[in-house]
């Protein structure tokens, strides 16, 4: 039954007259058809969220419940894909509308003319169920589109298509249960507050690589995990996600660029399509969706994103892909959150954020993970969100109900921000739940020490932090030798190994056996140096040798090189032993 809207507040709007309203169920507004969603239902009300500008809707206006709560296309065709927050084709639709995005602009998500070439991988007979796959569709240069039985379905594989083109809406099975026929098509829909299930979680005991060192070895976050990157503005928080998304060993990235600049997203939307994957030299975009919901698009569509996100990260997770999920910022999703909830005149928390913003943060990142499919495959879906606290302050409710949840922290800070420090990641308060559980993985894969080099490294920088305080208080000069070359090592660490430059197209990236090799030489610069000194030589002679610019030379030296250079400066380490001191 049509209801009519009968009060309208931004993009909140108040439709009467609809037939057993349910939460959450899409319901189309006005002439335009604007997209909404039901947020509440007040006596036989339903308050709708509207996910487009709502200029121009008046009161009296039609509505229509579409009965079905919001949703994504899951299908191949999605990687490669711009949407915005509710999964419209961005490209689509600004050829449609020229440069503006209008309201009520239809257009679907996924292409229904466009054929695929699929393959089909079981044989009628066949008994399956839920996650196993039927076929698959060679989908981009990298990524093959597994074609799944849907999740609540299972029979007998009554047909299945030949290999062939297909498009979306083709059936390519049919699957019989209990004379009950299903058909399957390369297309299926997913509700995007609704996480997808899977058999079960496992734990995260693999990391997954970024090729920046100061994650990878200080602050490693595992795949399938959850990491916070608070930071105030301008301190590197979006260049960390671009990193992440360009160098970072996941199959599938989603990036959800929410409620940043313009100008942020215009940046990605120009260069990611230009970029190259490192492994395969394959077009990035090739495994790569982006979601895009920038300041100047409706707020409601900003909330919305992140699910899209996620929802789209889960469906290649459950083909049993490795998916990294980027959210930049979830401070914007939160603040899009306050707004509506403002509208709804809801009880406000602290700062005006919703009381449930918590949970709601809670049962996002609580969609990662590395897990067991229905399959019985594996598959992980890690999420990385980017939070910008007002000020940099990180008291603030956004960032602290993140804290609560994600288990990596890379705290980044103003002041490394404007000593030009990059990435600003604080390695005095960032950490890593999932050091201890990758351990095993680093000395298996990398180096039986490796734990042993990085937990060193850190407790050499913390010593550092703590000198530095007697430093203000003596003097230089006064610090006893062993204490100068704390100070000497640490600052190899922080301006060697810890900086990276993104924009160089060497130190971009440092493979794993690059960092160990860096990792380990500083580690013996330190032993040797320690050793001279209970020679009685001097930091001050020790300094002499040229050892460090070649040190500092390292992380812009190509990996085929590295050996080489190493090898170099292992011969002038040969000098420092040859140091004696005055008894
Ligand atoms: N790893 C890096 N290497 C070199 N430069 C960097 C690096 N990280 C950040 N920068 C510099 O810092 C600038 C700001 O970074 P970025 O845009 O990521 O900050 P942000 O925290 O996202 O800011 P905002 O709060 O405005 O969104 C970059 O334009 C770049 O010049
Ligand atoms: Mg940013």
């Amino acid at each position: 039954m049509e209801g009519k809207v009968i009060g309208i507040s931004g993009s909140v709007v108040t439709v009467a007259g609809l037939k057993n309203p349910k939460m959450n169920n899409i319901v189309f507004i006005g002439e335009k058809s604007l997209v909404g969603e039901i947020v509440k239902i007040e006596k036989d009300n339903a308050i709708v969220q509207v996910y487009e500008d709502t200029s121009g809707l008046r009161v009296g206006e039609t509505a229509i419940d579409s009965n079905e709560p919001l949703s994504v296309e899951l299908g191949p065709g999605l990687i490669g894909s711009i949407f915005d927050g509710i999964q419209r084709p961005l490209d689509k639709i600004l050829a449609k509308e020229g440069t503006f995005i209008g309201s009520g602009v239809k257009v679907d998500s996924l292409d229904r003319e466009k054929k695929w070439h699929f393959k089909p991988k079981m044989e009628v007979g066949k008994e399956v169920s839920a996650g196993e796959e039927l076929g698959e569709v060679k989908e981009t240069s990298l990524i093959k589109h597994r074609i799944l039985v849907p999740v609540n379905k299972h029979g007998v594989i009554k047909s299945i298509a030949e290999e062939g083109e297909y498009t979306l809406n083709d059936t390519i099975a049919v699957l019989e249960n209990e004379n009950k026929k299903e058909e399957i098509k390369l297309m299926t829909k997913w509700p995007v507050r609704t996480p997808r299930p899977v058999k079960e979680k496992l734990a995260p005991n693999i990391p997954l690589l970024t090729g920046q060192r100061v994650i990878d070895t200080m602050f490693p976050i595992a795949m399938g995990g959850t990491a916070a990157v608070p930071g105030p503005f301008g301190s590197g928080k979006t260049v960390i996600q671009h990193q992440l998304a360009k160098w970072s060993d996941a199959d599938v990235i989603v990036y959800v660029g929410c409620g940043e600049r313009g100008n942020e997203m215009t940046e990605i939307l120009s260069t990611f399509p230009e970029l190259k994957d490192p492994k395969s030299g394959k077009p990035l975009m090739d495994r790569t969706i982006l979601i895009a919901n920038t300041s100047n698009m409706p707020v409601a569509a900003r909330e919305a994103s992140i699910y899209t996100g996620i929802t789209l990260a889960e469906y290649y997770r459950d083909m049993g892909y490795s998916v990294a999920v980027m959210a930049d910022s979830t401070s914007r999703w939160a603040e899009a959150l306050r707004e509506l909830s403002g509208r709804l005149e809801e009880m406000p928390g602290e700062e005006g954020y919703p009381a449930y913003l918590g949970r709601r943060v809670g049962e996002f990142y609580e969609r990662a993970g590395r897990a067991k499919l229905l399959s019985g495959k594996i598959g992980a879906t890690t999420l990385v969100g980017a939070v910008s606290p007002p000020g940099g302050d990180i008291s603030e409710p956004v960032s602290q109900n993140t804290l609560r949840v994600t288990r990596v922290f890379w705290a980044l800070d103003a002041s490394l921000a404007n000593a030009r420090h990059f990435p600003s990641i604080n390695w005095l308060n960032s950490y890593s739940l999932y050091k201890d559980e990758l351990d095993s993985w680093y000395k298996k894969n990398i180096a039986e020490d490796w734990p042993k080099l990085r937990d060193k490294a850190l407790a050499t920088l913390q010593k550092e932090a703590e000198i530095n305080e007697i430093v203000q208080l003596v003097g230089y000069d006064a610090l006893p030798e062993a204490d100068k070359l704390i100070l000497d090592i640490a600052r190899i660490l922080r301006e060697d190994y810890l900086q990276q430059n993104a924009f160089d197209d060497i130190d971009t990236y440092a493979s794993m056996s690059k960092q160990y090799k860096i990792l380990k030489l500083i580690n013996q610069v330190f032993d040797s140096e320690e050793e001279a000194l209970k020679r009685n030589v001097l930091i001050q002679k020790i300094q002499e040798i040229p050892i460090k610019q070649k040190i500092s030379r390292l992380r812009y030296t190509n990996e085929d090189e590295i050996d080489d250079k190493i090898k170099e400066i292992e011969l002038d380490l040969e000098q420092i032993k040859e140091l004696n001191g005055e008894k």
